[in-house]
């Protein structure tokens, strides 16, 4: 039998050098869904992030995220959340010794108080699909946040593929929630975003070893938990043939 700090240490990958710098127990503790830090260091090997920029981490959660973008890029971060609230969020930054550095901000994401173009890059991890699907969100909301010639990048529980004539597989129909249909491909969310004529598309991809990663980190929840969720099972069972991480980075044009 695994001990408790052999799971736990299970989540300290090579694969993810920057993430390994940090307590795989805190990670856990602050978790809201897959290893965070995973998703935003495979998001950010395509973000040009330099020191000194003003970023925005939409969707932060318990701003775990925002604390390793600053403390790894040195950027200056905005960590806007709507379900967590910010006092909660500035004692954790606090403890990390970045008061400076992140700032927590309770905001939801169609009442985002922030000027056109005040930040250097915008990313969003694991988040932007609650509310980033609708036709106009992004032109209205989203784009004209990021001054033009900054990146955009998003990552995203997704599919790898459609589904055929549009069914949900019967490996996936037994746990498939209401929330599950904001999932979408890589190529669903390029033509979401090159529609508005506002951002160039870089990168539209599945993250690479993203299910695996999504798996891994559930199962070593579940050790931990001392019980088996749904969500290993269902992503065992799916073995990357639909399900995995969406990422997406686009740059303002205009
Ligand atoms: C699954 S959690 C992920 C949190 C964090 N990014 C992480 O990976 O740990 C989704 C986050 O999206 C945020 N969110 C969902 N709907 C939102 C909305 N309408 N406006 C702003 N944030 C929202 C929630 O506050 C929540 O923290």
């Amino acid at each position: 039998m695994r001990t408790q700090s052999a799971h736990l240490a299970s989540l300290i990958r090579d694969g993810y050098p920057l993430s390994s710098k940090y307590d795989p127990a805190s990670v856990i503790k602050n978790q809201m869904g897959p290893h965070p830090l995973w998703l935003m260091e495979s998001l950010c090997r395509h973000v040009d992030l330099k020191s000194g920029m003003r970023v925005l981490d939409m969707g932060c959660g318990r701003s775990i995220t925002s604390i390793f973008l600053a403390r790894e890029f040195g950027v200056r971060v905005r960590a806007n959340d709507w379900w967590i609230k910010p006092t909660e969020n500035w004692k954790r930054i606090c403890e990390a010794g970045l008061p400076d550095a992140v700032f927590p901000i309770h905001a939801e994401a169609r009442s985002l108080p922030y000027a056109d173009e005040f930040f250097d890059a915008v990313v969003s991890v694991d988040a932007y699909h609650y509310f980033g699907t609708d036709d106009l969100y992004f032109r209205e909301h989203f784009a004209r946040l990021v001054k033009v010639g900054g990146q955009i990048g998003i990552i995203v529980p997704g599919l790898v593929r459609d589904f055929d004539e549009g069914q949900i597989p019967a490996h996936l129909k037994q746990i498939w929630a209401d929330d599950f249909n904001s999932f979408h491909t890589a190529d669903w969310w390029r033509r979401h975003w090159e529609v508005t004529g506002r951002v160039e598309i870089e990168l539209a991809d599945v993250s690479p070893n993203g299910w695996r990663d999504w798996l891994l980190f559930d199962e070593a929840l579940d050790a931990l938990r001392g019980s088996p969720s749904d969500e290993s099972d269902l992503l065992r069972e799916d073995s990357g043939r639909y399900l995995g991480f969406v990422r997406m980075i686009a740059r303002r044009t205009r």
